[in-house]
């Protein structure tokens, strides 16, 4: 029987990408791509996912909802970095493999930093007098795969760069150039900009407070193109209220974006949609991975990049 492959993505691939991962299955009818993009309805995506044997999802939400509808699904693969949109006691319990594509789109996101830091730094293009970055420390909240991309371009920038990762050992961080600290707290004292590249879980949603964002030197920035609920919003209402010197760019907009931009507009920017893996090379690179893992699970039993063991 033909294991049917269901790309479903509410922000579709780029055509590029999509034309990759149906070469990777060029010469295999065992395997076959249906795509499902920019679907309105939970109800359509369920449908979809009924008689699928593999599933590929970008921010998509593969909920305990569409697991349960799913009738023969034994592989999800988040194209991506970030899995905290599926329900991973769900596809356990359904005895369903999930994975993601680790550091396929992270010089994608890394260069979307770079892309907010500067129009930041340069009064969001105003003509206003801006700042430079050259000089400046910029601190890595987490040292995986974007972390090590925006570190590689900040020394671009002439930034001094530092990083805390209580995963990754001081020495590795060392090793390439960036100065390992030893709390979070040090790194928001010692930095003007801080980047953030920690996963939505329930040990750093609303991590990010006053307490924290408070410590970092005049003239702070924090980047976000990690997940929006990783900063507590009350701490940066706060924040933008007590300091006058704060700004605040985030790869997508808070929940009270409206609220805030009343008065600090000039201090924000956020991005109308997620966008920080949207870019035909990032999506040729996680879409082709996703199809390859999917094809390496089936045909030789491969979970190299399994998330739910
Ligand atoms: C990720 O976790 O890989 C990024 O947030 C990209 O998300 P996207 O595929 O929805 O653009």
């Amino acid at each position: 029987m033909t294991k049917k492959i269901l790309v479903a993505t509410d922000k579709p691939f780029a055509p590029e990408a999509i034309n990759l991962m149906q070469g990777v299955i060029a010469n295999k009818p065992d395997f076959k791509i249906e795509l499902l993009e920019k679907y309105t309805e939970v109800a359509q995506f369920k449908a979809a996912v009924k008689d699928a044997d593999a599933l590929i999802i970008r921010s998509d939400l593969a909920s305990k909802e569409i697991i349960d509808a799913a009738g023969q699904l034994k592989i999800i693969v988040r194209a991506g970095a970030g899995y905290d949109n599926i329900d991973l006691a769900a596809a356990t319990a359904s005895k369903i493999v999930a994975m993601n594509t680790p550091g396929q789109n992270a010089n994608a996101v890394a260069e979307l930093a770079f892309g907010m830091m500067v129009y930041i730094a340069r009064s969001k293009f105003s003509g206003k007098s801006g700042s430079e970055l050259m000089g400046k420390k910029l601190g890595l909240h987490a040292y995986g795969n974007v972390g090590r991309n925006v570190a590689r371009i900040a020394k671009g920038f002439g930034m001094e760069v530092y990083a805390f990762d209580p995963f990754v050992s001081a020495d590795k961080i060392e090793a390439e150039g960036v100065k390992a600290v030893k709390s979070v707290e040090e790194l928001y004292s010692t930095c003007h900009y801080v980047s953030l590249h920690i996963p939505a879980n329930e040990q750093t949603k609303k991590s990010i407070n006053f307490d924290l964002l408070n410590r970092m030197p005049k003239g702070a920035v924090l980047v976000n193109t990690a997940r929006k609920e990783v900063v507590c919003e009350e701490s940066l209402k706060k924040i933008l209220a007590a300091r006058s010197d704060f700004r605040y760019v985030s790869d997508v907009a808070p929940g009270c974006a409206a609220d805030l931009e009343k008065d600090y507009a000039d201090r924000l920017y956020f991005t109308p949609k997620k966008l920080g893996a949207q870019t035909e090379e990032a999506n040729v690179n996680a879409g082709v991975a996703a199809v390859k893992q999917i094809v390496a699970f089936f045909e030789k039993g491969d979970v190299s990049f399994q998330v739910n063991k």
